[in-house]
């Protein structure tokens, strides 16, 4: 049998401590998998006398995790501190310089530091590994990076964020509002006190960023991804999604398109029938369309210590064996410089919720807004009373009613003209609400 494979682990949190717990009790079935014994020679968190239900009495402590990741007596640095820079940052630079292996969950680091980081490894001649840091337990990096090495990716579209699908998926269910599926969330520990980094989106891009550069061998680019978040989605969208056929996920999407690639994540209608539309609660799945494979769907658990735990120790697996392959699949000098597409290019179908004024004429000069702009209107349904009449109360007729149209494919430049010149018509009581519909 080789030597040890020799570990410093930072970050003996949620997922920390799961990797401890998942070494000690495949210890045996790791070492024969991999030829070799994986042992765990240093750890660092910021409070040592915590208890943390993890064994590591004989294990060196480091307080600084920078000094653990240029510890000359460990192979392979695992990160799992969390952040986009400090000393998750400094500590796995200094690992890679000083040629140790690195495998993080790190997905805020790697938006941020990934192209720079990936060029320092491949200098190095080590491995910087990531499954954990998208979609958790779903291996969904080494799909994309090995599995697919043969196939032309034309679009990645997936649900990333565990907490957004929790609180979609409880709205519809439990005709609950935003707000309350968000306390609902956060009383379960799904959503963090501070819930705007899931909700807004923002963590979803985090994770596209990089399932983006992976499938169309991209320079990462977080800052190019057109954002949105579900804090805007109603009861009202939620219902008129069902009875039109669609149910309402938070999609990350990235796709090539005639004008370069695009990355969005926002609030999406998807077909009932498809595949993620049955993707419910916490879980994640994403949808790859390759040009030699079809489509794919890799669904499981987006998050949670031991799921994610379960990713971090496969890229550790692949060290101990030997498998080294670039960050992103290919050389970073074959990585190009991200072409965007912007958002106002993409074209699909739309939905539109207008809350409008009962005038005569109001509904035929909507109408004629949509056409000078060429859109067609697949269906256009009018409500006389408010969605949740029942819970709001009969509404004066004089209230404004709400339309709800479905686009044919159009272009998001049209459907946002259109919609300038229909609030400037005076027609609408409100901003208008419009969903992009994906086919999938
Ligand atoms: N939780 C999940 O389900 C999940 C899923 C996928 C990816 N991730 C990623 O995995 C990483 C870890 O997440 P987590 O949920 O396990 O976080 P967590 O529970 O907050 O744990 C963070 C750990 O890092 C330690 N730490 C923080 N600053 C430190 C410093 N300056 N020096 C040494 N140790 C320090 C903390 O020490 P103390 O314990 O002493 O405070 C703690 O043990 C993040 O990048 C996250 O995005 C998490």
């Amino acid at each position: 049998m080789q030597p040890s494979l020799r570990l410093g682990l930072a970050g003996l949190g949620t997922v920390g401590a799961s990797v401890v717990r998942l070494l000690n009790k495949h210890s045996k079935d790791l070492a024969v998998r991999c030829g070799r014994p994986i042992v765990l020679r240093g750890v660092s968190a910021r409070d040592r006398t915590r208890d943390r239900g993890i064994d590591i009495g004989n294990v060196n402590w480091f307080q600084d995790p920078v000094k653990l990741a240029m510890d000359p007596g460990i192979d392979v640095f695992v990160e799992l501190m969390g952040g986009s820079s400090g000393p998750a940052e400094d500590a796995v630079r200094a690992a890679l310089e000083t040629g140790k292996h690195v495998v993080t969950a790190n997905k805020a680091l790697l938006a941020r530091h990934g192209n720079d980081l990936a060029r320092l490894a491949e200098r190095k001649g080590v491995s910087l590994n990531f499954e954990a840091a998208v979609a958790g337990g779903i291996p969904v990096i080494k799909t994309l990076r090995e599995a697919l090495a043969g196939n032309s990716v034309s679009r990645v579209a997936g649900i990333l964020n565990g907490t957004c699908n929790y609180i979609l998926t409880r709205m519809e269910a439990e005709d609950m509002s935003f707000g309350d599926c968000l306390k609902e969330a956060q009383r379960l520990g799904y959503a963090e006190a501070d819930p705007t980094f899931d909700v807004g989106g923002f963590d979803a891009a985090h994770k596209l960023a990089l399932l983006t550069s992976l499938a169309f061998g991209s320079e990462i680019d977080v800052d190019s991804i057109y954002i949105e978040g579900i804090e805007r989605i109603t009861l009202a969208d939620i219902e008129a999604a069902d009875e039109l056929g669609y149910r309402l996920k938070l999609l990350g999407i990235a796709e090539r398109t005639e004008s370069g690639i695009e990355q969005r994540v926002h609030p999406t209608m998807v077909p009932k029938a498809s595949a993620i539309a049955r993707i419910d609660g916490v879980l994640n799945a994403v949808a790859i369309d390759g040009d030699f494979v079809g489509r794919l769907m890799l669904v499981g658990p987006g998050a949670g210590g031991d799921a994610t735990a379960s990713s971090v120790v496969g890229d550790i697996a692949d060290i101990a064996r030997g498998t080294a392959l670039a960050m992103m699949g290919r050389p970073s000098e074959h990585l190009e410089p991200y072409r965007p597409a912007g958002v106002r290019a993409h074209k699909g179908g739309y939905y539109v919720r207008l809350s409008v004024f009962d005038r005569p004429g109001a509904l035929a000069a909507i109408a004629g807004r949509m056409a000078e702009k060429g859109i067609s209107l697949e269906s256009i349904v009018q409500r006389r009373r408010a969605p949740h009449a029942a819970v709001v109360g009969t509404q004066a007729p004089a209230e404004p009613q709400s339309i709800i149209m479905i686009t044919y494919e159009t272009t998001e430049a049209a459907v946002r003209e259109a919609l300038d010149l229909i609030r400037n018509d005076g027609h609408v009581a409100d901003a208008p609400q419009f969903i992009r519909i994906e086919a999938l």
